[in-house]
């Protein structure tokens, strides 16, 4: 393509692109799907390669461009960011409305009224239409520099529609999908979950590596404005609507109350929609709307007072205890549950909430037939918080952890260190049909259809003992179950067919060997290709591939060393399920031997036969890592024409140099 076409079609690409984030972020209603996307930014992606010198700091896929950091710079907010105070209750609210009233000397007073999202306060800063800073809160006066991964939020526009320098303000936040998406993967991998989605925003925007941060796919609402040097509208509402046509997201939800009253209203319409919002919000903020009394409402130490922020109450419920259920997940840890007089909490019903572990209940003090408060943590993880004790009848009785199993009653044991109690029997039924249920997972062969319940009916009915009893499955046997129709059987006996032919990571992960999740799975299969190979491996060679260590090696060869594994596997295999790896090896990535292997690249300068980018994912691919610095640990710098600072640094430092023919000569021998 010549480079005026190229030109061209680069920029329909990103006003497509761009376009397609406002569907799915401002009007959440995406026109195509996240596959489709990805080919339009693919393609983008290979014309930029082509043609270097067309990328521009705004197009799309400058969002995750940078590397890793060492750490976040701090950043000085010149206009401070302050909090607010709080209302809890209606009268807090009038007092509020009062005061503004009286230290103004008016009877009228127009309010706007927000969404409290809760997420982290960000400052962006643009100049002339650029975004080019974006910031932590920090302590109000000193925040960190978090540029690079707040560009990874898609809703946030890397160049205005006027070129404008001004500083924003808003919240970044998960939305509850991409919440409970992160936590589900967090689980599949054995990894702590994060407790609400402002704790998985807040720790995603303090990943150093962008490429993590882009991955939690976070969302953005602007509310409030910093440093200006533009004249701005007169009224808060007026001033979010410019902030919109800026090309800003800002909360649909907010609204111009006339009177306290209205605001009152407000609040009790937004408490009724607040389960239904794709996003966690804790209150209200309520904001005078005319900004030219703000400067004589003026701030105290901590926050101004010509805004209020309203909590909603903390959701939370007095309940009865009723029992205390033992759950035997698929390692055997054995957890304890509470069961609870179903109670409403936040729109939804509670009645079963985590105790974690035996020294959790004892903790609290927890007895059976007790008055508890529960709560939702974050609001959606229900949670025991404490016992009501003047409540006690002295009917309650103490409960006890049962030593043996409840499933297959054989003696539970407390492993080396751990909090858990454990069920050790190999044949436990419980574990085996926990075992059964994750392999069916979504992480692991991914069966449609085949959820919890299924497999519950499935072996109690005796139909399946052991993973491999799910390929001989006929429809015969499906029928029968609760909620079956010809249609769905035909379409699950189709989904278990057709998974078969996952790739061995998939089967790995989904056989639940103790330590090894689905990263692990993904290393191993890379390794060895093969589950055969795997099976045979010593622990010498499974304890020398990086990321697996001697706990898991251990672990593997103790597996497979099973006579009930051995059977189990002969009899997936029989029916012929896939026991290869189907991705690309190390070997055939070529990251065993290549020239580049474990090497750490700097690229510089223009190339004729390709773009940095190509360059970039060919050492990639070869196993090398490129930087975009020239330090003492570069191992060589491939300077193209006209390379600069870089060339000198690398001949200062002793690097090796590279130049385009040998560079090709590398590509070329591997
Ligand atoms: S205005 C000086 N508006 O609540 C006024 N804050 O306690 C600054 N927040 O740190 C804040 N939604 O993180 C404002 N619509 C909204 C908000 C909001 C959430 C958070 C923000 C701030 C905290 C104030």
């Amino acid at each position: 393509m010549q480079k005026a076409e190229a030109k061209n079609r680069i920029e329909e690409l990103r006003r497509e692109i761009d376009q397609h984030n406002v569907y799915y972020h401002e009007q959440d209603e995406p026109q195509i799907s996240d596959a489709e996307y990805d080919i339009l930014m693919r393609k983008l992606l290979e014309l930029e390669a082509q043609f270097p010198d067309l990328i521009v700091p705004e197009s799309p896929t400058q969002r995750v461009g940078g590397e890793p950091l060492p750490h976040f710079n701090k950043v000085e907010h010149e206009v401070p960011m302050l909090s607010l105070s709080n209302a809890f209750n209606e009268q807090d609210l009038r007092d509020f409305d009062e005061r503004i009233k009286r230290l103004l000397g008016t009877t009228e007073m127009e309010y706007v009224c927000e969404l409290k999202v809760d997420g982290l306060a960000v400052s962006l800063l643009y100049e002339e239409g650029r975004f080019v800073r974006g910031a932590t809160r920090g302590d109000g006066q000193i925040g960190e520099d978090i540029t690079q991964n707040l560009k990874t939020i898609r809703s946030l526009p890397l160049k205005l529609n006027k070129p404008v320098t001004l500083e924003v303000r808003g919240e970044a936040f998960m939305p509850r999908s991409a919440f409970t998406r992160l936590n589900e993967k967090k689980r599949e991998k054995g990894e702590a979950i994060f407790a609400n989605p402002r704790n998985a925003a807040a720790g995603s925007l303090r990943q150093l590596d962008p490429k993590l941060a882009a991955a939690r796919s976070l969302d953005l609402f602007l509310y409030g404005t910093g440093m200006v040097q533009e004249e701005t509208p007169p009224t808060h509402s007026a001033y979010l609507d410019w902030l919109a046509e800026l090309g800003f997201r800002i909360n649909p939800k907010r609204r111009v109350a006339r009177t306290i009253e209205e605001v009152v209203a407000y609040i009790d319409e937004m408490e009724q929609a607040r389960a239904d919002l794709g996003y966690e919000i804790d209150g209200i903020v309520i904001k005078v709307n005319e900004r030219r009394y703000y400067h004589a409402l003026g701030t105290t130490a901590k926050s101004p007072r010509w805004a209020i922020a309203y909590k909603f109450p903390a959701e939370e419920a007095v309940t009865v205890l009723r029992d205390i259920e033992i759950k035997v997940g698929r390692t055997g840890a054995v957890t304890p549950t509470a069961i609870l007089e179903p109670v409403s909490l936040a729109g939804t019903t509670v009645s079963r909430a985590s105790l974690h572990n035996e020294e959790i209940i004892r903790e609290k003090g927890l007895m059976l037939g007790d008055h508890v408060k529960v709560k939702k943590a974050g609001d959606i993880i229900p949670e025991v918080i404490s016992v009501l004790e003047e409540k006690r009848t002295g009917a309650e009785r103490e409960f006890h952890m049962p030593s043996s199993c409840p499933a297959c009653e054989s003696q539970l044991v407390h492993l080396e260190e751990e909090v858990a109690l454990r069920c050790i029997n190999p044949e436990c039924p419980a574990q085996i049909r926990e075992g059964m249920i994750h392999f069916v997972s979504r992480g692991a062969m991914n069966i449609d259809g085949l959820g919890e319940k299924v497999i519950i009916q499935l072996f109690e009915a005796g139909l399946i003992q052991s993973v491999a009893d799910l390929y001989t499955l006929e429809e015969k046997d499906l029928l029968p179950l609760d909620r079956m129709g010809e249609k769905s059987v035909n379409n699950l006996i189709a989904a278990i067919k057709r998974s078969k032919e996952n790739s061995m990571e998939r089967l790995l992960f989904g056989l639940g060997i103790r330590f090894v999740g689905a990263k692990a799975a993904q290393i191993l299969a890379e390794h060895f290709g093969d589950l055969e190979r795997l099976r045979h491996a010593s622990s010498e060679e499974l304890e020398e591939i990086e990321g697996i260590g001697p706990r898991m090696a251990d672990s593997v060869r103790m597996y497979f060393a099973k006579p009930e594994v051995e059977q189990m596997l002969m009899r997936l295999q029989q029916e012929g399920v896939n026991f290869r790896y189907k991705g690309l090896t190390q070997a055939e990535k070529g990251a065993v031997d290549s020239p580049f292997a474990d090497k750490t690249v700097v690229i510089t300068g223009t190339m004729e036969a390709m773009g940095r980018k190509e360059a970039k994912e060919k050492i990639e691919a070869l196993g090398g890592k490129v930087t975009g610095s020239v330090s003492k640990k570069t191992d060589y710098v491939v300077a193209g024409a006209s390379a600069g600072s870089k060339l000198e640094k690398a001949k200062e430092l002793g690097v090796d140099v590279i130049d385009e023919a040998r560079f090709l000569q590398m590509l070329a021998d591997d």
